[in-house]
């Protein structure tokens, strides 16, 4: 007999049918066993003979046969799906006996010591707020690609196994067996990779993204998170605000209708404003704090294009170096057509004298106080880039060499171009109204970036280690 799910039980009142699962909860009545059965549909009252139940214990896996039978009157549960309907048992196979779990799967589990939650992280999803948690993902991310698809998009993959890109976090590295000495870095993000499919031809790119940074996770950081990864080209920021405002007011209007956005077109504000109004650059701006309901959309806008690093005593991006500074708008100049125009020179010369007054063309997405994305349009004219990398402290030479592929394939024809990157973990923890991202994420890590339930990062044999010429020298006293 072919199985059906629990919530399918209704179309076949009177009939024989076969049901697979877990138990819930198993409770005597009498000379009669409850027992609720919980597979992917929900859940659904079994009643059964005890002969072939008593032994069971929650957790247990099973596939009974019988008759789906409405249920008397007063009896019905109209909380539940189901709660019509009940299967009076004629067989009952245990497919798998289960050990008393480490914790309750029926509560929210925020009570739960979370490490014990991540180290039996399988048990932890079967938990009703985390298995909706995912689904809701997947509902957010089929809606994402099928939208920018509808506009023209083609999804990309780009590699994982890549070199360093400068996204402001350390990065992961993997030695390479094959290049003894060199090492490969996880993408802190597919930021150059998006741009020369700019180069490419392809105009509109995205890609569901897994970026990866070694920095310390927080309630809204983790080392691995996966941004909604976009890049256009002849745009303007305009274009890509609009796209991003229409994309995320229709997610929210067709998979979330009980929440309200505050405000459509999503207000621009400057870094200025926002930081002199409300001391934040992700400002929270909802009028009721306490209605869970409440989504205040907005974008931050010209942001300066360098912050000083006081550790090193120098220059860096607020965002990233490819990220276009507003120094066209002084030089009055059409760049690509006349690079060396003494005016944009002399912009130039203006920015490196003084990186504290200069703008970018750079924008975030905000949430209730939460930054969801963050983009930029690109600098495509070489020297500029050159002049950002020299305010940074690096020599002119030392640039080329470093980007020396990024500087040759923007030589053989690039359009202007910019991009957004949505982190999709923060949305959703925003809009499932969730404390942090780790409860919208499958298998997050803990606040020391282990895998308790994998046990990484773990080491690894002596072979290996050889193999890959690496010694490891341990810090004295371990
Ligand atoms: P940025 O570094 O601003 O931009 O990242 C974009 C968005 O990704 C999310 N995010 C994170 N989420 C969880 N854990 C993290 N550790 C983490 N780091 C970032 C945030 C953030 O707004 N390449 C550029 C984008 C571009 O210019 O197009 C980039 O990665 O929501």
């Amino acid at each position: 007999m072919k199985r059906i799910l629990t919530n399918e039980i209704i179309k076949y009142l009177d009939q024989k049918v076969k049901v697979c699962g877990w138990v819930n909860t198993v409770r005597a009545h009498g000379k009669i066993l409850f027992v609720d059965l919980r597979d992917r549909g929900g859940v659904l009252q079994l009643v059964c003979p005890p002969d072939i139940a008593k032994d069971l214990r929650p957790e247990w896996v099973i596939c009974v046969e019988g008759k789906a039978k409405e249920r008397p009157k007063g009896m019905q549960n109209p909380k539940i799906e189901t709660g019509k309907v009940e299967l009076a048992v004629e067989d009952l196979k245990v497919l798998a006996k289960a050990k008393t779990l480490p914790f309750a799967i029926d509560t929210s589990g925020y009570e739960i010591n979370e490490e014990k939650r991540l180290k039996y992280r399988y048990l932890d999803l079967r938990r009703e707020r985390l298995r909706k948690n995912l689904i809701w993902r997947q509902k957010v991310i089929q809606f994402m690609r099928e939208f920018l698809i509808n506009e023209g998009f083609v999804e990309v993959e780009t590699p994982i196994l890549t070199k360093s890109t400068p996204e402001g976090a350390r990065d992961f590295l993997v030695p390479s067996r094959l290049q003894p000495g060199k090492f490969y870095a996880l993408p802190q993000s597919p930021q150059q990779f998006k741009q020369l499919l700019q180069v490419a031809g392809l105009e509109k790119y995205f890609q569901i993204a897994r970026c990866f940074r070694d920095e310390d996770p927080r309630a809204d950081r983790q080392a691995e998170h996966t941004q909604l990864d976009i890049e256009m080209s002849f745009v303007e920021q305009e274009d890509i605000l609009s796209l991003t405002e229409k994309l995320y007011s229709s997610i929210i209007k067709n998979l979330f209708p009980e929440k309200r956005i505050q405000k459509i077109p999503f207000p621009r504000i400057s870094y200025k404003e926002a930081m002199k109004k409300y001391q934040s650059d992700k400002p929270d701006l909802r009028k009721n704090k306490n209605n869970p309901d409440e989504l205040a959309f907005c974008f931050v806008v010209d942001f300066p294009m360098f912050e000083w690093h006081e550790n090193e005593k120098r220059w860096g991006a607020q965002h990233h170096p490819f990220t276009k500074p507003q120094v066209e708008e002084f030089a009055e100049t059409s760049s690509h057509l006349s690079p060396h125009s003494t005016s944009l020179n002399s912009a130039i010369k203006e920015m490196k004298k003084h990186p504290e007054k200069v703008l970018a063309h750079q924008y975030d997405l905000v949430l209730n106080g939460y930054e969801i994305g963050g983009g930029s349009i690109r600098t495509t004219n070489l020297d500029i880039l050159t002049a950002v990398f020299e305010v940074f402290g690096h020599k002119k030479e030392e640039v080329k060499k470093k980007f020396s592929n990024y500087f040759e394939a923007f030589s053989y024809g690039v359009p202007p171009h910019g991009g957004i990157a949505p982190g999709i973990d923060r949305l959703l923890a925003v809009v499932l109204n969730e404390p942090n991202i780790r409860e919208v994420m499958a298998f997050p890590k803990t606040g020391d970036n282990r895998d308790l339930m994998m046990g990484a990062p773990s080491e690894v044999t002596e072979e290996q280690l050889k193999e890959l010429h690496i010694k490891i020298t341990k810090p004295k006293g371990q």
